[in-house]
Order: C-alpha cells, then structure tokens, then sequence
C-alpha cells in the first residue's frame, strides 16, 4: 500500500514571508494604517487572510475584506515571486514520487495561486493532487486535507506536514499522523499547544523521518570560460537564482576542489614552473580532475545536491588541447579515463571572444602561469572551446557574456532552470 503524504506550501515547502509581508504592508498602506511590526507580520502566514486582518489588526469584517482584496490585487503580480523553496524540498518531493507515495498540497492559499507558485519553482511535477480553497468558499483545513487525498484513502499509512496549528488541527481531525515543520513560521508555543505526533526541525529531519531510501541522485553543473570572461560574478549569481528554487548547491573549483588537487593546483599555476612540459600540465590538470571527482563530485551529487564546479573537462580541452596544442582528441582521451564516465549535465558556457576576456583579465590582478600566455594562445583555447560546443550541444547553455553582470546572470538562470525542469521530468518518466 503506498503512503500517502500532505504538505502545506507557505512555511512547509516555500519561504513565502518577503511577499506575503509586503502584501500585507501594502494592503495596510492603502487603507491608511500604519506599517505592522514584523512579529505581527509572521502571523500572517498560513491562516486564512480575513481571519488575520481581523484578528492580527483588528479590522471588522468588511475591511478585513477589502485588506484581502488588495492584498490579493499585489500578490497575482509581484509578491507571488517573493518566495523561495526551502533547501532540500526538490529532494524531499522527487524522493517521494520516487518511491511511489501519493503525495500532495494541502493549503489556505486560494487554489489557482498555490498553482502558479508551484508551478512557477517546478515543483508540480511531483504532486498528485494541489488543493486549496476557492475565493468563494471558506474551507476550514480539515476539509482542504480530505480532498488532497485520494478517493479511496481509508485509514493506510498517512501524515500531514505542516507549520501551522491549523494543519495540524486539520491533519488530527481526519486521521493522519501529524508532522510539525520547525523550520517554519508556527511558534514553539503554538507547536506544544497543538500536539502533533512528529516534530522535524529541518527539511532534512523530514527527509528522515519519512524514510526516503535510496536517495535520488543530484545534478553535476560547471562553468567554462575564457579568463576574464566574468566567471566568478556568474557563479555567484547562479547560485543565488539556484538555491532560491531549493536547489542544495555545493561549489567547487577546478584546477583544485579536494584537499590533493589544491596541492596539484598551486604547482601547475605556480609562475616559477615555466619549464613544465604541455604533457605533464595535461596530465597534471586529469590527476587532479581525477580526485575532484572522487572526493568532491561524486559524494555531492550521490547525496542528492547540485554541484557546482568553476571549470571541469572542457577547460583542459581548451587550454591543453587547443591552447598548448596537444590535440582535442588526445586530450579528450587522457580525461575519459580520469573522469570514469562523470559529465557534467549542464555546461555554461560564458562566450567572450578571447581578445575582450584577457583585456579584462589584465585589468583585474596579477595573471598567473596560463594566463601570461599570449594572444595566439588564447585564440586557440577559444577555437577550441568552440569546438565542443559544437560536439556537445546537448549539454551546453550558451551565453553572450559582453553586456550586463546582471542581465546576463538573469538569462543563465533562466536557461539553467528551464533546462533542469526537462531534466527533472525526464527522470520521472524514465521510471
Ligand atoms: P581559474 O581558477 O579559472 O583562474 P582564476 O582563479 O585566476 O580565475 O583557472 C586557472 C587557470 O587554469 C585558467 O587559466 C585556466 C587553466 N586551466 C587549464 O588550463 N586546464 C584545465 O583543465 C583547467 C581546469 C584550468
């Protein structure tokens, strides 16, 4: 019999507070009353708007009415997007439909919004059933619970997870074993008030306690470029966009990334070493390629997080393979055997002709070995990053990194995202 499992969305599976709190401020505003205080605020997540208006700013019915209109009016907009998924959800959720478990949202949200929030961060893929109530009837959460579970749910193995009293006042009264969410907005007060059977003080706590095995592996990112091509200010920037969908990201770094190939790092950077021959910088770059993946990639992405590593096998393609002129396929040949068949799954590729990055470069700090070479060298560590991408298009995300820090960072994430929701959905239909 599989199990069945209910979540709330706002302080359970999303961090919703930025754009619930502006909301509530606007609403606030626009009826001429002073900005809440932020404790007052933290009530507003999960119960029933009116009934917050009322109760938390004691408003009458009629205006507790208008609040929630134009609240609403903002939210549609803007203050939907104010929202982050809690790290470790992806994991938790596609763990479960993994397993085979009915899972599913139960929440105070109105429906057609609590959809366009999950859909907008990918998680829908991974629910049965969203379930809300209507604008036009006030469904106490109890009743929101029984309809987010299927028609034929008896009395099998079910739990309810949630952050606030009402779910778990709701979850009690049909029947299921109750998870408080601690990570949430509910008080300690309100937990030992309402009584729920289980308490999880993390995400990972509840990744536990519902017993996901095996764990379902995570993603292996990396980002190639030219020096100076803006990679550092990228990273940053994708992480951001990343973790704000609940994606774990463990950053790494190549040449280096363990403790063995940061030693390997400073002898092949170090500028005393001008003697070192292509062949052994080649080789050199693949040992510790080698133990990256052993130490560092491997254990990240086996764990279920993303991995994020500046440089991977593309850079020693480009540089050894074009730019010391050691030949892309040999190269390709020395790291197939360092890298035992880890790829990354998504490469991004920050395009730059060589002449703009390396001016870049110079302006930035003292360049170290590879980047003292000249011109010709990066020309051909450029024409052999082309190359790739033509080889391996499947896997590249391509982008102009000429214009803006930020405008660029958007198109990234966005390529990024978009690229691992197919990705995500792929593996639910491999199954
Ligand atoms: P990087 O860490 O990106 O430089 P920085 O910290 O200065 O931004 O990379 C170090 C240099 O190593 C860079 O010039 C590219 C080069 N490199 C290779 O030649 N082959 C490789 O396989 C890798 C990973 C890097």
């Amino acid at each position: 019999m599989r199990r069945c499992v209910i979540f709330d969305l706002d302080g359970t599976l999303t961090r919703s507070e930025e754009g619930i709190f502006n909301c509530v401020r606007y609403a606030a505003a626009q009826l001429g009353m002073e900005e809440p205080p932020v404790e007052v605020l933290r009530r507003f997540i999960g119960p029933p708007l009116k009934y917050s208006f009322m109760h938390e700013l004691g408003m009458d019915e009629k205006t507790a009415e208008e609040a929630t209109g134009l609240y609403r009016q903002r939210y549609q907009k803007t203050g939907l997007y104010e929202n982050s998924v809690y790290p470790g959800i992806r994991r938790l959720l596609a763990g479960l439909k993994r397993q085979g478990d009915w899972v599913a949202v139960a929440t105070g949200k109105p429906q057609k919004t609590s959809e366009r929030v999950l859909e907008h961060f990918g998680l829908s893929k991974w629910l049965d059933r969203v379930v809300g109530p209507d604008l036009s009837a006030d469904a106490g959460k109890a009743e929101l619970i029984r309809r987010a579970l299927p028609e034929d749910w008896k009395d099998g193995e079910a739990y309810m997870v949630g952050d606030r009293r009402f779910d778990i006042e709701g979850g009690k009264a049909v029947g299921l074993k109750t998870v408080w969410a601690g990570y949430g907005y509910g008080s300690r007060e309100e937990y030992l008030e309402c009584g729920a059977d289980l308490y999880a003080a993390t995400v990972q706590d509840l990744i536990s306690l519902l017993d996901l095995s095996p764990v379902t592996p995570g993603w292996f990112l990396s980002m190639e470029g030219l020096d100076g091509s803006g990679k550092s200010t990228q990273l940053a920037l994708l992480t951001g966009a990343l973790e704000q969908y609940g994606y774990e990201v463990v950053h790494s770094r190549e040449p280096g990334g363990c403790m063995i190939s940061e030693k390997i790092r400073e002898i092949i950077l170090d500028r005393a070493n001008q003697g070192m021959t292509p062949e052994t910088e080649a080789l050199l770059y693949a040992a510790s390629r080698a133990q990256h993946v052993h130490d560092t990639i491997r254990p990240a992405v086996e764990s279920g997080r993303l991995l994020l590593s500046d440089r991977y096998i593309d850079s020693s393609v480009a540089y050894q393979g074009g730019g010391r002129k050691l030949g892309v396929d040999e190269v390709m040949e020395i790291n197939r055997y360092a890298v035992d068949g880890l790829y990354p799954d998504i490469t991004v590729f920050l395009d730059l002709p060589h002449d703009k990055a390396l001016a870049r470069r110079y302006q930035a700090s003292v360049p170290d070995r590879m980047e003292m070479e000249d011109n010709a060298f990066h020309s051909r560590v450029e024409e052999a990053y082309r190359k790739m991408l033509e080889m391996h298009m499947e896997r590249f995300v391509t982008v102009d990194a000429s214009g803006k820090p930020e405008e660029i960072g958007k198109e990234i994430a966005q390529k990024v995202l978009e690229k691992l929701d197919r990705m995500e959905m792929n593996r639910l239909t491999e199954r």
